[in-house]
């Protein structure tokens, strides 16, 4: 009889359900793939007692001590999330001789460089297909199909959850307490929501593609972040007056030397191809100097896409192990030059609520100018909630965030608005990409 390659995952969550359906389901023709069966030998839960569809009672343990000492186990999947324990697990699982596929991008992000090395030197692997955009293959086509290029930019839509909200908020003028709650309704948003709306999922994913891409590391703290909980649906109306939508763009660039990184609510023009990707699908483009533009697209969430990533690095790996080939050598990242964000150079909007007062624009257009902000539109509207307001919002050409930052803190200082409202980056047209 032909041995199995052995598979052990840590966790069966959400994406581990989808995983075991997939393996159970299509088992002949992975065997077909692979040149043998693979076998499902432990999974490591926390809750023994938890119905799992398709798993037996001897397959679950709640010791990773057991799981790793089985000499059967050629893989171990980790699925569990979050950045402890995950990383010591994939870190021992790893050291102990097994390869190691994740879908963590916390702990991807954090602590990849470190891993993909412990993988080097103990001539195993570790694949993360599933890390970054779910179901759309893009860690496997920038680790290969697009390795001849330099990168010079990327911008993705990769946080599906708040893709979702965005895009309920632009059809409908939603508020962002009511679609967070319809987020939660619909099992898109954790009933702490906190990673995804604040950017923080986000971050951890462009960090990941940035080492890619680029060849940096980058730590998810040295990309600026801002997140959509501040977002109103007036800014959605006003966007859409001036021909834009708004979309939770993480974006990186290499400018002189210095990355430029960023995850942050931004206008985009209604036309452009990533403004047209809506409710929970993902998105990356890549600007590549012999390429030139690609744009990868699909769901980048759920458990049968996220098992699709997943299931496509397991047969990779088993395939090699039946070839009984070895490890690829993984090129070490150089630390990246990371451009502060007061320096980030873009268009801007900004809503501001103002007495509805003569000279008011004046001294907010000083305050600007002063600093080399120039403003190239203006709109006015009525405050809905407030006597004697009106709503400014202002388009500013290229300009220094810095210089906009000071400027409103001059304003606000000086009282000559109510309220700042937004400031968000606009992108294209002038806008940094
Ligand atoms: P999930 O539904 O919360 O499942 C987590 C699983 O891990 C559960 O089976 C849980 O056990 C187990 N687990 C957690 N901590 C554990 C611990 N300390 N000891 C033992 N078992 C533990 O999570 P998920 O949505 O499947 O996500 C899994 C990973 O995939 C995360 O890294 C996530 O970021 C990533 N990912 C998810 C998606 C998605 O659409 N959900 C998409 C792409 C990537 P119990 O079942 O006993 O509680
Ligand atoms: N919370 C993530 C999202 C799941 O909404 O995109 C996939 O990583």
């Amino acid at each position: 009889m032909v041995s199995p390659v052995g598979i052990s995952m840590l966790g069966s969550g959400n994406v581990g359900g989808g995983v075991v359906a997939a393996l159970n389901a299509a088992s002949n023709r992975y065997e077909r793939s692979v040149g043998r069966p693979l076998q499902l030998r432990q999974v490591l839960v926390r809750d023994l007692a938890r119905q799992r569809d398709g798993l037996t009672a001897s397959q679950l343990t709640t010791s990773f001590d057991d799981l790793i000492s089985d000499e059967g186990t050629q893989i171990v999947v980790e699925l569990m999330g979050g950045e402890e324990p995950a990383y010591e697990y994939i870190a021992r699982a790893l050291a102990s001789g097994r390869d190691v596929v994740t879908a963590n991008k916390e702990v991807m992000a954090k602590h990849g460089a470190k891993l993909l090395a412990l993988a080097a030197e103990h001539e195993v692997r570790l694949l993360y297909e599933a890390s970054v955009g779910g179901g759309i293959p893009i860690i496997s086509p920038l680790s290969r199909d697009l390795l001849a290029n330099e990168v010079s930019a990327l911008t993705a839509i990769i946080n599906g959850t708040t893709n979702f909200m965005l895009t309920a908020m632009a059809d409908g003028g939603v508020d962002y307490k009511d679609v967070l709650a319809e987020a939660q309704r619909l099992g898109y948003a954790e009933p702490d929501p906190t990673a995804d709306v604040e950017g923080f999922d986000a971050s951890y994913k462009l960090a990941i593609l940035c080492g890619l891409a680029f060849g940096l590391e980058l730590f998810p703290e040295e990309i600026e972040r801002q997140g959509i909980s501040l977002l109103a649906s007036q800014d959605f109306i006003y966007a859409a007056e001036l021909g834009y939508t708004i979309k939770l763009l993480a974006r990186a660039r290499l400018d002189d030397g210095h990355l430029i990184a960023s995850v942050c609510p931004t206008l985009i023009y209604h036309d452009e191809p990533l403004a047209k990707v809506d409710g929970v699908l993902n998105a990356v483009e890549i600007e590549g100097n012999l390429v030139g533009h690609v744009l990868f697209e699909g769901p980048g969430a759920g458990p049968t896409p996220t098992a699709s990533a997943v299931l496509a690095d397991v047969l990779a790996l088993a395939r090699d192990i039946v070839a009984d080939r070895r490890p690829l050598a993984v090129t070490p990242l150089i630390p990246a030059q990371v451009l502060p964000s007061a320096s980030h150079k873009s268009r801007f909007y900004i809503r501001l609520t103002v007495p509805d007062q003569a000279g008011v624009l004046a001294q907010i257009a000083g305050a600007l100018g002063e600093r080399g902000v120039s403003i190239a539109s203006v709109l006015q509207f009525e405050a809905d909630d407030l006597d004697d307001a009106a709503e400014l919002v202002l388009t500013t050409y290229l300009a220094e965030r810095g210089a906009v930052n000071d400027a409103l803190k001059q304003i606000e200082e000086a009282q000559f608005v109510q309220r700042i409202g937004n400031l968000m980056p606009i992108a294209g047209l002038g806008g940094a990409r």
